[in-house]
């Protein structure tokens, strides 16, 4: 596989967003008082979730304003790149789930399966939180980057795609350390 040449920006961007991502699921794990070997994994992919979106057609993905249907679909096909890039990696087979579900939501209307719940594995719904969280707070093509409070109330409208026990966690560790 071999990524398209990025200009510099798209690079960056993609960069400062894994390790906003890792930052705060890290801050999550460590919470949750999860083991030192899970809470890596999860960091570990964080770190590299989005990576399959390089392999895509960067006209679409940063095209300035909403994405139509079929730009959707095909933005979606950025985790099973990722995923097939770690796996080529020989990347750890936990780390490869977090982020082959990283986009599932809790009421299972998420992608690229559906699971639902439990049934997704914990570090991929400590992602699903972190990841949305850090996108909405930083400046898109297509918009300025939102508050703290506007992106928080904005998750509240989407609470059924999170696990709520690691959202409100999630929220108090916002509320609680000064990490943006
Ligand atoms: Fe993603």
């Amino acid at each position: 596989m071999e990524a398209i040449k990025l200009n510099k920006l798209v690079d960056e961007e993609l960069q400062q967003h894994h390790e906003k991502v890792a930052e705060l699921s890290f801050l999550i794990s460590k919470e949750m008082q999860l083991d030192n070997n899970v809470c890596n994994k999860i960091y570990a992919a964080a770190l590299e979730h989005d990576l399959g979106k390089i392999f895509l057609n960067q006209e679409v993905l940063n095209k300035p304003r909403k994405l139509n249907k079929k730009e959707y679909e095909y933005i979606k096909n950025h985790v099973l790149l990722s995923v097939s890039y770690l796996n080529s990696k020989k990347t750890d087979i936990d780390t490869v789930k977090y982020v082959l579900y990283h986009h599932e939501n809790y009421d299972g209307t998420g992608y690229p399966v559906g699971l639902k719940g439990s049934k997704i594995p914990l570090g991929a719904r400590i992602l699903r939180i972190a990841d949305t969280f850090a996108a909405l707070t930083v400046d898109r093509v297509y918009r300025k980057k939102l508050s703290i409070k506007k992106a928080l109330s904005i998750m509240d409208s989407e609470k059924k795609f999170y696990d709520l026990e690691i959202y409100s966690l999630f929220k108090k560790i916002i509320k609680n350390k000064e990490v943006l």
